[in-house]
C-alpha cells in the first residue's frame, strides 16, 4: 500500500550468488526426452546452474548477503533483521535465514524464513521496507535464495527443464529522504495451489517410503495453467503498483519480471507496451530460480548500470500458491559505487571468521552449562 511516509527504506547493497556448476539444454537433452531446441523455443532457457553437493540454500544466501553488504558498506553486527523468502529452506525449522544470522555474526537481528512461491522474494522485500517506514528497524537484508535443483524430478521433462539453483540479497536502510521501495501489490490465490506444489513431505502427507517411491517429493506442475495465470498478473500487478505511486508505466525505466519462462515475459511486456530495452532478463543463463529470480536479475542490471538516481524500477513475480507480487522501486544509490578499500575487506573477512569461532564457542558453552546444571542437580540429590 502507498502511505504517507515517514522516511523510506532505500536499497543500499545488493549481491547474488550462482553456483559454478553449469546444466546445458544440450546435457538435458541426454538426461530426458527433450531437445535443445524444444527447451529453448519454449522457455528462452539455454541453461541453468546447479549447486554441488556442498551448497544448500543457506550457503547461497550468505555469499549474496555478504556481497550485498560489502556494497552497503554496513557492518554484519549492525544488522537488524534478515528475511530468507525461499521454497528449498535447509530444514523445515530452524529457518535458513537463523543459519545465516549466525553466520554473518549479525547478532543484533531479528530472522525468519519466507515461503510465497516465486513471489517471495517481493513480498519479502515490501515488509522489509514497511517495517523500517515505520521504524521498526533502521535497516534489513532480504535475501532470495533457492536450490530448486533438490526437488526436481530429473525424469520428468515437464519441469527439469525450467528450474535452477542461486541466490540474490538486498541491502534496505532507512533514510529520511524521498526513493526506496515506494509501494507493492501483494496478492493470492489459494484456490490454485493445485497447479504448483511439492505434494510431500508436509502435515498432509509426511515422508514415507511409499512417497518416496511415489516422487511426491518433487516439484508437481500443470505449466499450460500457469503459463495463462502467470501471463495475466504479470501487466495487471504491473499496472497496479504504478497507479499506486501515481506513475504511467511509460514511466518505468527498469522492468524486472520473475524469470520463468521468456514467452510470458514477452506477452507481459507486449500488453503493457514497455520498450525492450526497459526490460532485463537473465533468464537464459539461470533459469527460473524462483525466490532468487528476481533478486538475482535485479542485482545484475544494477551492477550492469541499468538504473540511475531518481529512476523508477517495477520488480514483479508470480509463483506457488498461487501468489503475485509487484513492487515499485525509485533508485537513490549513485552508481557505480566505489570498491571498498583492502583493509576493509579484509576487516570484513575477518568479523565473518569472528562470527564461526563465536558460533562454535556459543555451541560448546552451551552444552558445557549444560553439563555444569546437571552435576549440580546431582550434588543436591
Ligand atoms: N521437451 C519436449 N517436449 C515437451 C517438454 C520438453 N521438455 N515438456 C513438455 N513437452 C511436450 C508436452 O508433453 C506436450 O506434448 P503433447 O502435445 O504431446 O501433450 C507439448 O510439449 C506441449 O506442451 P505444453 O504444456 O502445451 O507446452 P508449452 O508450450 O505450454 O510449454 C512450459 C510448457 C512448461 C514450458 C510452459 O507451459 C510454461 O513455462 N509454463 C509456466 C511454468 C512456470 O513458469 N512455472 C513456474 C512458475 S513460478
Amino acid at each position: 500500500m502507498a502511505n504517507e511516509r515517514r522516511r523510506g527504506a532505500h536499497i543500499t547493497g545488493w549481491g547474488r550468488y550462482a553456483p559454478t556448476r553449469v546444466l546445458t539444454n544440450d546435457d538435458l537433452s541426454r538426461m530426458v526426452d527433450t531437445s535443445e531446441e524444444w527447451i529453448r523455443q519454449r522457455t528462452g532457457i539455454l541453461e541453468r546452474r546447479v549447486a554441488s553437493s556442498g551448497e544448500t540454500t543457506a550457503s547461497m544466501s550468505l555469499r549474496a548477503a555478504q556481497a550485498a553488504l560489502d556494497v552497503a558498506e554496513l557492518d554484519p553486527r549492525k544488522v537488524e533483521l534478515i528475511i530468507v523468502a525461499t521454497v528449498t529452506p535447509d530444514h523445515a525449522f530452524p529457518a535458513t535465514a537463523c543459519l545465516v544470522q549466525d553466520a554473518l555474526g549479525a547478532r543484533s537481528a531479528g530472522a525468519f524464513d519466507l515461503s510465497a512461491g516465486c513471489s517471495g522474494f517481493v513480498y519479502g522485500l515490501s515488509l522489509a521496507a514497511g517495517l523500517i517506514e515505520v521504524g521498526q528497524y533502521d535497516n534489513a537484508v532480504v535475501i532470495g535464495a533457492e536450490t530448486l535443483s533438490r526437488i526436481t524430478d530429473w525424469t520428468d521433462r515437464n519441469t527439469c527443464v525450467l528450474f535452477g539453483d542461486g541466490a540474490g540479497a538486498l541491502v534496505l536502510q532507512a533514510n529520511g529522504t524521498r526513493g526506496g521501495v515506494l509501494a507493492s501489490v501483494l496478492r493470492a490465490d489459494g484456490s490454485g495451489g493445485d497447479l504448483l506444489k511439492l505434494p510431500a513431505g508436509g502435515s498432509v502427507q509426511p515422508a514415507t517410503t511409499e512417497t518416496v517411491n511415489q516422487r511426491q517429493h518433487y516439484i508437481h506442475m500443470d505449466g499450460r495453467e500457469v503459463f495463462r495465470f502467470a501471463s495475466r498478473v504479470l501487466p495487471e500487478a504491473t499496472r497496479q503498483v504504478v497507479e499506486l505511486v501515481g506513475r504511467k508505466v511509460e514511466d518505468i525505466v527498469l522492468f524486472v519480471p520473475h524469470q520463468a519462462n521468456g514467452r510470458i515475459i514477452q506477452s507481459a511486456v507486449r500488453a503493457l507496451k514497455i520498450p525492450p530495452d526497459r526490460v532485463f532478463t537473465n533468464l537464459a543463463r539461470y533459469g527460473n530460480t524462483s525466490s532468487a529470480s528476481v533478486p538475482m536479475a535485479l542485482a545484475e542490471a544494477i551492477d550492469e548500470g541499468r538504473v540511475r538516481k531518481g529512476d523508477l524500477i517495477v520488480c514483479v513475480a508470480f509463483g506457488a500458491g498461487l501468489t503475485w507480487a509487484a513492487t515499485a522501486i525509485e533508485w537513490s544509490v549513485p552508481l557505480p559505487v566505489p570498491k571498498s578499500p583492502r583493509w576493509r575487506i579484509f576487516w570484513r573477512w575477518m568479523l565473518y571468521r569472528l562470527a564461526r569461532i563465536q558460533s562454535w564457542w556459543r555451541r560448546l558453552w552451551r552444552q558445557a552449562d549444560a553439563w555444569i546444571q546437571r552435576l549440580g542437580e546431582g550434588e543436591d540429590h
